[in-house]
């Protein structure tokens, strides 16, 4: 780590205040991303949130990388969903062009689950697909770079978000 990330923990008086990282470049969302890759299962459900140009298909091309997974990571907006083999398959999957959550789900949404490994770009636009233990990723603009939030409703996350934003100096 190149040292420019840094992290918040959740608030001691508010224990949902989320923890999150100070990502100063690419280089480093696509850094938490990786660090992500390498813990994920099958039946996980990645939800990216944040406005246009937050940075979150460069967090997933860095979960591809950590996941070792084929193929180049590219905005899947226009195809729905774009599907990268590899030991656990990553389903690469955009909301944006969604008219609701039906069409999700019509698109196969619960079947990649059960196979592997969901990255859901604009996943707060139909929240009621996602499964009850998703794991949120959201990023936002702050200064020149992003700040990225990691939370989750149920425990299986929990473990997940500690490694993963367990890096640089506490804030
Ligand atoms: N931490 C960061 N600091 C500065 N720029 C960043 C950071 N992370 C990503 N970017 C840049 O933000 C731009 C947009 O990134 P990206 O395409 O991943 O966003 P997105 O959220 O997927 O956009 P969209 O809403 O169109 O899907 C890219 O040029 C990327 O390099
Ligand atoms: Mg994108």
């Amino acid at each position: 780590m190149a040292g420019t990330m840094t992290r918040q923990a959740g608030r001691e008086d508010d224990s949902k205040a989320p923890a999150s990282v100070f990502a100063a470049t690419p280089d480093d969302t696509a850094e938490l991303g990786r660090r992500l890759g390498e813990i994920v299962a099958a039946g996980d459900c990645i939800a990216l949130c944040g406005p246009l140009g937050a940075g979150k298909t460069c967090f997933v091309s860095g979960l591809a990388r950590g996941m070792e997974v084929e193929g180049r990571v590219a905005s899947p907006s226009f195809i729905v969903m774009r599907q990268h083999p590899g030991p656990v398959c990553l389903y690469h999957a955009d909301a944006y062009r969604l008219t609701d959550a039906r069409e999700l789900e019509e698109a196969g949404f619960d079947e990649w689950l059960e196979e592997g490994v969901v990255a859901l770009e604009w996943a707060d636009l139909v929240a009621e697909a996602l499964p009850p233990d998703a794991l949120f990723v959201r990023l936002e603009y702050e200064a020149e770079g992003r700040r990225i939030a990691f939370d989750s409703a149920g425990p299986r996350h929990a473990e997940t978000i500690e490694a993963v934003t367990q890096c640089g100096r506490s804030e």
